[in-house]
């Protein structure tokens, strides 16, 4: 311990001794419940009472009389408990003379019940011989003096020890006051005596050996009296007029006249619950007991409960308990210790108590753990709920978009070829989680991914349209048809996935890239462009008819949905707007759907789809073929911005060698352009019913095809040939009507401005 801690001590300690004391002698201070608990300013605690229901016994009864207690005629000043002390006040004994020279002589007036006059020789005033007879109490010795004051005077204190008479006296003779000390009974005009333990019913008694008669000047009167210690200080003033008639003085009091162990034995100790009996011994003979609450415990030890003996919570008061670090609180004592984390001798200051390394690193181990632990539950239920949650929500969009209808349609189907009905997840693994390198395309339809199923099969993932609830069945429907497709240049419809929002349609994958990247770029040269271009169309012609025969209309041939597969067998596809075609109701679309520069001008007027609507489309992509051109180009004027108009105005002029694709001059068959040239003008009339169907464009164009080829360049000879062939041009733009191609014009003309208007 520093200088500090010392210091610190030594300031602290009556502070301590201070807070025990008022603790202690507050808590002792209780009143049997019910009982009044003071008599004016004087806390009565038990066993003391005012009354019969209120007093242990007789010998504690205290009578309070105008707001001052007694105990038989004696004023009580205060009652103590823990020091099983009554503090009292006695009268003083007095002695007094008058002299015959003197003038003032003092009548004697009997002031108290001790007092007696006596008129004799030696003119004495009075004196008196007071007595205090409490059997029940004796005087404390320790805490009394037996005093006398006077100079001429003697005085004997008598009482009883253990019943046994007892009397001890003291005198004291002076001449005058030049010997006397101010504050102290130093044996000069005043004596004072000790006297044994457990005297009671004692008595004073105070005379003189000259009646004062050499001293009577300055010391008229002799005083005797027992007085509690420290009460009292001597004063030369005193030898003249001692004016106090009583004296504060100390009792000590017990229970009854039994041991403790008599009164154990008895069933009737005073002792309640947590105090100890501790017995009153005057010399070796034991008399009666008091009780004190057990170490550790504060209350009055005569009275059981509340205000009984309860524990003292030694670690709310600093001064109770000599812990330094921390306190710890027990039932009747305290524990020093060292907090949470910390270990060693709390009591030590300083370096008593030190971080506890290992239990705090097994704990925060321990907690760390805890923490882990929770996380991983808490996020282990999360991913619960949310699987649940997700399950949930893919059966209802399964639901919502007539996977149950679909399933029900398959199972009727039997074993015909049919789709398949993908779960999110197999497709998910096909297409490693959507990953950005498996896209293979992207547009207004949504983006198509690259798939691997695990048979090792190749697949394009395509996102469908939102599927209108209303139209489920209609959905289902196309699904179950497109899926039994089974045509070598249509692409298969495999499958789909109805667990998203928008369903995943499932296509064959088509690897070498459609027809109109074919046309507007180079290319492989040494493949012949103009024999290939004939087989596309052939083919598309001819899986175009199919369609029709099952009653499905394409709705949108154009150059980008001719795929192109192994050896650029032309693969027909986006079926993403196609629609079924229902006979007895006719399809009125509210929106127009297409591609601007591929529609059918009289499904732009009359919102009527039919199969002749493909046919122009077809016949548009033949002139693209012929010429290498944009479908719709700024570079031409605007009456030709539409490649059909175009087409149709330089065939009109016979002007086409100036728009041929210098690719297919090139290479291709006079013959066989020609004609191809024939059906596209064909194809393109206003009119729907004067364009051939698509059975009729199919069987022409394998017609064609058979024609022997012959190269454009290597005829440069046969003018005359291509003079032919502009007549021919001619001729079918005259075959046509010229009336009523003008009227097309300018009908198409409209609706494209219209359609164009509309798509603003
Ligand atoms: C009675 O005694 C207690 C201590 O025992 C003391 O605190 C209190 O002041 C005393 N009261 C009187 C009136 O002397
Ligand atoms: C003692 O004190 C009193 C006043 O209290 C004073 O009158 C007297 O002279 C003092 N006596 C001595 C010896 O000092
Ligand atoms: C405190 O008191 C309890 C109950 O009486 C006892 O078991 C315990 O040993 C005591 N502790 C100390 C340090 O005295």
């Amino acid at each position: 311990m520093g200088l500090s801690g010392k210091l610190l001590q030594i300031i602290a300690l009556p502070g301590v001794v201070i807070i025990i004391f008022a603790i202690v002698a507050a808590a002792a201070t209780v009143a049997k419940p019910g009982c009044p608990s003071k008599c004016g300013d004087v806390e009565i605690p038990f066993p003391f009472g005012l009354s019969e229901a209120c007093f242990l016994n007789k010998s504690f009864n205290i009578t309070c009389q105008s707001g001052k207690p007694f105990t038989g005629n004696v004023p009580v000043r205060n009652i103590s408990i823990d020091n099983h002390e009554l503090h009292v006040m006695q009268w003083v004994a007095r002695d007094c003379y008058k002299h015959n020279n003197d003038t003032n002589d003092v009548p004697c007036t009997p002031t108290n019940t001790y007092d007696r006059c006596n008129d004799d020789r030696d003119s004495r005033v009075y004196t008196n011989s007071p007595s205090l007879r409490l059997s029940q109490y004796t005087i404390s010795n320790s805490k009394n003096k037996f005093t006398v004051i006077g100079c001429d005077t003697k005085a004997y204190l008598s009482g009883y020890q253990n019943g046994e008479w007892y009397n001890i006296g003291c005198s004291t003779r002076c001449p005058g006051l030049s010997n006397m000390v101010n504050g102290s009974c130093s044996g000069v005009g005043c004596c004072e005596l000790e006297f044994p333990e457990g005297l009671n019913n004692i008595s004073v008694d105070v005379s003189s050996f000259h009646s004062h008669s050499e001293v009577w000047n300055f010391n008229p009167c002799g005083y005797a009296f027992v007085v509690e210690k420290d009460k009292f200080n001597f004063s030369t003033n005193y030898l003249n007029n001692y004016t106090n008639t009583t004296v504060p003085l100390v009792l000590d009091w017990a229970v009854g006249n039994l041991t403790c162990e008599e009164a154990k034995k008895e069933q009737n100790s005073a002792c309640k619950e947590n105090s100890d009996c501790i017995v009153r011994q005057i010399k070796t003979k034991q008399a009666g007991y008091h009780c004190k609450c057990k170490q550790g415990y504060k209350g009055n030890p005569y009275l059981q409960g509340q205000g009984g003996c309860q524990d003292i919570d030694e670690c709310e008061h600093p001064a109770l308990n000599n812990c330094t670090n921390y306190c710890v609180n027990g039932v009747g004592n305290y524990t020093c210790g060292c907090p949470k984390w910390y270990h060693g001798d709390g009591r030590k200051y300083g370096e008593g108590c030190s971080v506890d390394l290992a239990l705090a690193i097994k704990v925060s181990i321990g907690i760390g753990i805890g923490l882990i632990a929770m996380l991983g539950g808490s996020s282990w239920l999360f991913l619960v709920l949310q699987k649940r949650k997700y399950i949930k929500l893919k059966a209802k969009l399964f639901q919502q978009n007539g996977g149950l209808i679909l399933e029900r349609r398959l199972r009727a189907l039997g074993s015909t070829r049919k789709a398949k009905i993908f779960t999110f997840e197999e497709l998910k693994v096909a297409t490693k989680n959507y990953r950005e390198s498996r896209i293979i395309g992207r547009g207004g339809f949504g983006t198509v991914y690259k798939g691997f199923l695990p048979n090792n099969t190749i697949v394009a993932i395509k996102k469908s349209k939102t599927v209108d609830p209303d139209q489920v069945d209609q959905f289902i429907n196309e699904i179950v048809l497109l899926s039994q497709i089974d045509h070598k240049n249509v692409v298969k419809l495999l499958g789909c996935c109805l667990e998203t929002q928008v369903p995943l349609l499932v296509y064959e994958f088509v690897s070498q890239g459609t027809l109109f990247n074919y046309i507007h770029h180079e290319g492989n040269t040494s493949i012949k462009r103009w024999e290939t271009y004939l087989r596309i169309v052939a083919e598309t012609a001819d899986a175009l008819s199919y369609l029709h025969s099952l009653t499905i209309i394409h709705r949108d041939v154009k150059p980008s949905n001719i795929l192109l597969g192994a050896n650029f067998t032309a693969k027909v596809s986006d079926f993403g707007i196609s629609k079924l075609v229902s006979h007895d109701q006719k399809d009125v679309a509210t929106v127009v759907q297409g591609t601007l520069g591929y529609l059918d001008p009289e499904y732009l007027q009359t919102n009527q789809l039919k199969e002749k609507s493909d046919v122009y489309s077809f016949g548009v992509v033949l002139v693209e073929l012929l010429t290498g051109d944009d479908v719709f180009s700024f570079d031409r004027s605007e009456d030709e911005r539409c490649l059909p108009m175009y087409f149709l105005f330089f065939l009109k002029e016979n002007r086409m060698d100036e728009i041929l694709d210098k690719r297919i001059v090139e290479e291709g068959n006079k013959e066989q352009i020609t004609e191809v040239i024939k059906l596209a003008e064909r194809c393109l009339r206003v009119k729907g019913d004067e364009r051939p169907s698509m059975k009729e464009l199919a069987m022409e164009l394998e017609q064609i095809r058979k024609i022997e080829m012959h190269l454009w360049v290597n005829a440069q000879s046969n003018l005359e040939e291509a003079k032919h062939l502009d007549g021919v041009t001619s001729n079918a733009y005259e075959n046509g009507g010229s009336s009523s191609t003008t009227a097309g014009f300018d009908s198409m003309k409209d609706n494209v401005m219209l359609a164009l208007g509309d798509g603003r």
